[in-house]
């Protein structure tokens, strides 16, 4: 759990950062109709959620900022005893102000007669720029005639890079969850079931130990399914002696886990799999060991991608010498993605890999990124010894930075031959 008083501190750190003279915006996530009367689950906006850990709807975090002294509030729905029946309880105002510790709590249907007049005398706006959110659009309106608007969103974002220890408790309780769903997948008996079938045992686990739900759509894809990188169908037989791809990780408390398996059908190995399987986790315990503070992921990206080609060569996936192939990014048609992201409470946190003049950040202690290694072989590439056709393997594991290095959040998730052939069913 996270406290009132973290949220607090946020609060307090963000509103140092902003310019006197100023009024920023934090909207809530909208409800997203799915058809008709029938909405999508709602989940809160990040953003939103990392400044006040408060669930409801048509909510909004405001900050009113004269020269040092910032005003800290609120607007939530009312309380109203008829739509409360259908839609659940409503904090209200009065609870509000209590729990979330702002300095004051509107009625959201006031938002635009008190943003008018908060904005009278002021210089500068920050809110989502990208936001579809109406109220955004007339908050766009409102500001027509100010000199500068600035996405607030880069700034929470660039916050939430550096992880506490209540969000790594968090975060290491979804890749808790995540593990033991997993491993039923590794020990789940699969021959003649369907991809689907296993990604329910995965996400039984997922919804009946507390967490919200997947952080992103799971992908279970056998064979050559596991080519196409966003393969959710999921819909195939899992076939004998073929290889499953599994990419799945629940949210838990809106907290995100990413994690990747690559694991045979009948719990066993051929040799052309393990030679290739291995070859990628040699590669990702490389790329591991790189991760300190002060390392940069663009490094890690061209280390991975030299790794992969020396491997590829080795086991005559490609031909020639290493620096051409580099060169002319051959590697790339079996290795196309990045070696990993930020992850946190959204599963590709949004903090941009460059700070406000371009560089690159580096590494610090508290940051959580994903290292994921691949190769994908389509099972049609005439060029690839046959052995290896029709193989797509990621490992994908959830990654702490550390003081002097890194802690591998995810390393009881069975991931050696070993370790997942003692798990696998027969
Ligand atoms: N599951 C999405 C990703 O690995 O980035
Ligand atoms: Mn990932
Ligand atoms: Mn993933």
């Amino acid at each position: 759990m996270i406290n009132r008083a973290e949220y607090v501190e946020r609060r307090n750190k963000l509103a140092k950062k902003l310019s006197k003279n100023s009024v920023s915006v934090v909207l809530s996530g909208e409800q997203k109709i799915r058809s008709n009367d029938t909405e999508y689950p709602y989940r809160q906006n990040s953003d939103f959620y990392y400044l006040t850990g408060f669930k409801e709807d048509k909510a909004a975090l405001v900050f009113v900022k004269k020269k040092k002294k910032v005003r800290v509030l609120l607007f939530v729905q009312k309380k109203d005893k008829k739509l409360e029946l259908w839609n659940g309880k409503r904090l209200g105002e009065i609870k509000a102000k209590k729990r979330i510790l702002v300095d004051e709590v509107f009625s959201s249907d006031l938002f635009e007669e008190k943003l008018k007049e908060f904005l009278k005398d002021k210089k500068k706006v920050y809110f989502d720029l990208d936001s579809e959110d109406a109220r955004a659009k007339s908050l766009k309106k409102l500001s027509k005639g100010f000199r500068t608007h600035e996405s607030i969103s880069a700034i929470v974002q660039r916050m939430r890079l550096i992880k506490s220890n209540s969000e790594i408790k968090l975060i290491q309780k979804a890749i808790d969850i995540t593990q033991e769903a997993h491993h039923k997948a590794m020990s789940f008996k699969k021959t003649g079931k369907k991809e689907y079938e296993l990604q329910a045992k995965i996400e039984y686990i997922f919804k009946s130990s507390g967490a919200y739900s997947d952080a992103y759509t799971s992908i279970v894809a056998c064979g050559n399914s596991a080519n196409t990188l966003h393969y959710v169908q999921n819909n195939k037989p899992l076939v004998e002696n073929a290889l499953i791809l599994i990419d799945a990780g629940c949210e838990y408390e809106y907290y995100a886990s990413d994690i990747t398996r690559t694991i045979p059908v009948t719990g066993r190995f051929s040799e052309a799999q393990k030679e290739l399987y291995n070859m990628v986790l040699d590669v990702q315990y490389e790329i591991l060991r790189m991760i300190k503070p002060h390392a940069k992921r663009s490094q890690l990206q061209k280390r991975s991608e030299e790794l992969l080609c020396e491997g590829m060569i080795r086991l005559g996936i490609l031909k020639g010498k290493l620096k051409k192939l580099i060169k002319k990014q051959e590697h790339k048609k079996y290795y196309p993605h990045g070696i990993g992201h930020w992850m946190g409470i959204d599963v590709h946190d949004q903090a941009p890999y460059k700070d406000k003049i371009g560089k690159e950040i580096a590494l610090k202690k508290g940051m959580v990124l994903t290292i994921e290694p691949g190769i994908y072989i389509d099972k049609n590439d005439k060029t690839v010894p046959k052995k290896y056709r029709g193989i797509g393997i990621r490992i994908e594991d959830d990654i702490l930075v550390t003081k002097n290095g890194c802690k591998n959040l995810s390393a009881k998730i069975a991931k050696t031959v070993r370790e997942i052939e003692a798990l696998g069913s027969r």
